[in-house]
């Protein structure tokens, strides 16, 4: 059951601020050495030190300087260090990727190559039905397999009303899009899911891993089952997930629950160099290709006729983010030493104290699943609250959540 507690109180200003507590960077004190642990690598109990810029100073509106609390991870992580330490060390050996054949030209192109087979891992995916292309980012990533996918507007794409934008508008754009309503507490309800599959020729299913807003994770295998029964393919928005929670596209009664593309950002796993990939089924990106044309795509040309490569290739125009690459390789790394049973532990604990602590917070409205009992959480919570107050008054809710010392990062 949730809970929601409610002002009747006018409010006069309201600032919604969104929290999610990852595995490290609650708050600014750490030391920022980012030296790995000698004895046992990196933990849930010491990654907090490798947290880039928890120290760092920033200059408030008032003129003062002082640490920042990120409570926003949902936007975005920070940096770790050994994820810098990799790029900066991979840069001294960069070369043209795919297009040379010089020892770094080489070498850029095996850790490129070899990243692939790693995410491919990471998803929990099969090396021999799966292709990987990279991207600059989730929304990036959907806008490239809508363009290679909708034909026209009478393609019809199913998703639900809790998600982020960029898995609604490409889309909406190039096809037509129909919603699956959810419940009072942002959970997807898999029946109207059904329902639309029914009443409609759907051709894809795209869906959240988890809610942006609520942290709700969708039984995406579940989802994947309805639209395989009624001819669909299922795309998963993954940037909420990969940071959080152990992600498998294959599901337990393959191929009728695995997941057919799957989409994610670095940087919202610690390694905000920009980059992220999708992961699809080779025989679905065969054949179509996004409207991004040039270097890198072709197999051969002539001065009036074309000739696309095979994809990968034909879904990655132009050369790499190599800096996006490499950051994106070892967060995988770093996370799966850290461990995601650890980082789920640990977030729920979080998440329980300031749950607990919301609750008791005047003028508060604490959003979605605040039960421990629900495993479908990513123990994360938003909260809207009134900051309102006459200059003389107590410190406002937030200040006193964030404490004197530091300023919190909110989400208007
Ligand atoms: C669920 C979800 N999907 C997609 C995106 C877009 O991600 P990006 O900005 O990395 O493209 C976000 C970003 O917050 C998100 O939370």
């Amino acid at each position: 059951m949730n809970k929601m507690k409610r002002s009747t109180a006018a409010l006069t200003a309201l600032v919604m601020i969104i929290c999610t507590l990852a595995s490290c960077g609650q708050s600014g004190n750490a030391g920022n050495n980012g030296e790995k642990k000698a004895d046992g690598g990196y933990t849930i109990d010491n990654i907090r030190d490798c947290v880039i810029g928890l120290d760092e100073k920033m200059e408030l509106g008032n003129g003062s300087k002082m640490a920042v609390t990120n409570f926003d991870n949902a936007a975005t992580t920070p940096a770790l260090q050994p994820v810098a330490d990799e790029v900066n060390e991979e840069l001294k050996k960069y070369g043209s990727i795919g297009r040379g054949t010089s020892p770094k030209s080489t070498h850029s192109t095996e850790v490129y190559n070899e990243t692939k087979e790693k995410v491919i891992d990471f998803v929990g995916a099969d090396h021999e039905k799966y292709t990987v292309f990279y991207v600059n980012n989730t929304t990036d990533g959907l806008n490239k397999l809508a363009s290679a996918m909708i034909e026209d507007k009478s393609d019809l794409v199913l998703t639900t009303r809790i998600e982020h934008h960029s898995n609604d508008l490409p889309w909406r754009e190039l096809g037509t899009v129909i919603y699956a309503e959810v419940d009072d507490q942002g959970r997807v309800i898999y029946d109207e899911i059904e329902k639309q599959l029914q009443n409609n020729k759907v051709k894809f299913v795209s869906v959240t891993a988890a809610s942006n807003v609520t942290g709700y994770v969708t039984d995406v295998h579940r989802v994947a089952k309805l639209a395989h029964k009624y001819g669909a393919k299922i795309i998963v928005d993954g940037a909420q997930i990969v940071a959080h929670r152990k992600f498998s596209m294959l599901g337990e009664d393959g191929p009728d629950d695995d997941i057919d593309f799957f989409v994610f950002s670095a940087h919202k796993m610690y390694s905000p160099y920009g980059g992220g990939a999708v992961v699809g089924l080779t025989d679905d990106l065969m054949g179509h290709m996004p409207k991004f044309y040039g270097g890198g795509t072709i197999r051969i040309v002539g001065d009036d006729w074309v000739e696309y490569a095979d994809p990968p290739k034909s879904y990655e125009a132009g050369s790499p983010n190599y800096p996006g690459i490499v950051g994106l390789g070892k967060a995988i790394d770093v996370l799966e030493e850290i461990g995601f049973d650890n980082i789920e532990a640990h977030e729920k604990a979080l998440n329980r104290k300031l749950v607990d602590g919301l609750l008791k917070i005047d003028n508060s409205i604490v959003y979605g699943d605040t039960e421990e009992t629900s495993i479908r959480s990513l123990w994360r919570s938003s909260w809207l609250m009134n900051t309102a107050s006459p200059p003389d008054a107590e410190p406002s809710a937030p200040t006193r959540m964030c404490g004197d010392s530091t300023d919190c990062r909110t989400r208007r």
